[in-house]
């Protein structure tokens, strides 16, 4: 058949272990997962109570334009309308993005490692990829500007970045977007949005119409807790969403995804909390990892890239077996390190116990 000859290449997506998987392979009663970032105190509990109302017709179409959880989100943003894009997660608005920006011939620059997805779409569309490594855990942007040509498509910035944590400083990320040619589509991942302090993020929004080349990504998967249901959206000028729109699937955020969303963003209250318990909990388990001396990234996110003393696969491997999932660096481009969500304080408490089990374990052998 004559299928793009890349995706020979390619490999789709390996998802983190599944936790029933885990629990037949390893006899065990009870799994931790602290693998994808997930909230660990689930969703709002208005969600709930509004399903059990809402009616919501499955045997229709959902609504192509969003229209309900639209105009929730432009009042939340004070933004317009108009300057949103929905996707089925911010998955999906990568994949949109990618479609209608890349093609042959083209390249798009992003760090590395970064988020994986930004990479995985642009070598289906065909474009080179040009990745600048990252500085102790932050995004080069002078090396990242200096990759950029004249056949510069998009230039991908996740902050906080995945894996690391780190955030581009507000001075910073301005500084670079006035350089980058306005010829360039700048996208700002920002999926960790809700967890980063206030002092050190850019508010780009407020600027937005400054850059007609700039597009923000949030999602409801992390801080809200609806990862299961798919929903992540964008940000632009009106031109450049109607322009995106165009490659969008019509019917590409399912009706209950849509209501859902639409509860969960006015839900301050559960979101606040889980913000401000991920920080005691985050907080803690930085203590606890400088008492043993592991390095980690600052992290302005629900998730630290730690490093390990031996490879990360085998870090992982050992906690696997004791029931916590975690991501090895090797499969997300960090080796020798783990990246762990910041899960409920008690298992948290569970884990650190673990890894000074092993800490102690490999510094014995070490002596040895
Ligand atoms: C930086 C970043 N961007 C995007 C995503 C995708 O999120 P979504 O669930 O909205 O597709 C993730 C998920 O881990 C992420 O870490």
């Amino acid at each position: 058949m004559k299928n793009k000859k890349v995706l020979e290449e390619m490999t789709p997506y390996k998802p983190g272990k599944q936790m029933e998987e885990v629990k037949k392979e390893y006899g065990l009663s009870r799994i931790v997962k602290l693998a994808s970032n997930e909230n660990p105190y689930g969703h709002s509990e208005q969600i709930d109570t509004y399903m059990s109302q809402a009616g919501i017709g499955y045997h229709f179409y959902p609504d192509g334009y969003t229209s309900e959880l639209r105009s929730a989100v432009a009042a939340k943003l004070n933004v317009s309308e108009t300057k949103l894009l929905f996707g089925s997660g911010t998955d999906e608005i990568i994949q949109i993005i990618g479609r209608a920006f890349l093609y042959p011939g083209a390249n798009t620059v992003m760090a590395t490692p970064t988020f994986p997805q930004y990479k995985h779409s642009a070598r289906i569309e065909g474009a080179e990829v040009r990745e600048v490594p990252l500085m102790n855990g932050k995004h080069d942007l002078d090396g990242m500007l200096d990759a950029v040509d004249e056949s510069t498509n998009i230039v991908w910035l996740c902050s906080p970045n995945n894996p690391t944590g780190c955030v581009i400083p507000k001075d910073d990320f301005y500084t670079f977007m006035d350089a980058c040619p306005s010829d360039v589509l700048v996208v700002l991942d920002e999926a960790y949005y809700e967890y980063v302090s206030s002092d050190v993020h850019p508010h780009v929004l407020e600027h937005l119409d400054n850059y007609d080349n700039l597009i923000v990504l949030r999602t409801f998967s992390k801080a809200y807790g609806l990862a299961g249901l798919r929903v992540g959206y964008g940000i632009a000028s009106e031109s450049l969403i109607n322009r995106l729109d165009v490659v969008r699937g019509p019917f590409n955020t399912s009706s209950l995804a849509q209501k859902a969303a639409a509860a969960a963003i006015n839900d301050d209250q559960f979101v606040n909390h889980s913000i401000e318990r991920n920080k005691v909990v985050k907080q803690s388990f930085e203590q606890f990892l400088d008492s043993i001396g592991w390095h980690y990234f600052t992290s302005h996110t629900n998730f630290l890239l730690i490093s390990t003393p031996i490879s990360g696969d085998r870090v992982f491997q050992y906690l696997l077996e004791k029931g916590f999932i975690v991501r090895a660096g090797e499969a997300i481009g960090a080796p020798n390190s783990i990246r762990v969500t910041i899960g409920k304080e008690k298992d948290m408490e569970e884990l650190k116990e673990i890894l000074h089990q092993m800490h102690l374990k490999l510094e014995k052998e070490q002596s040895l």
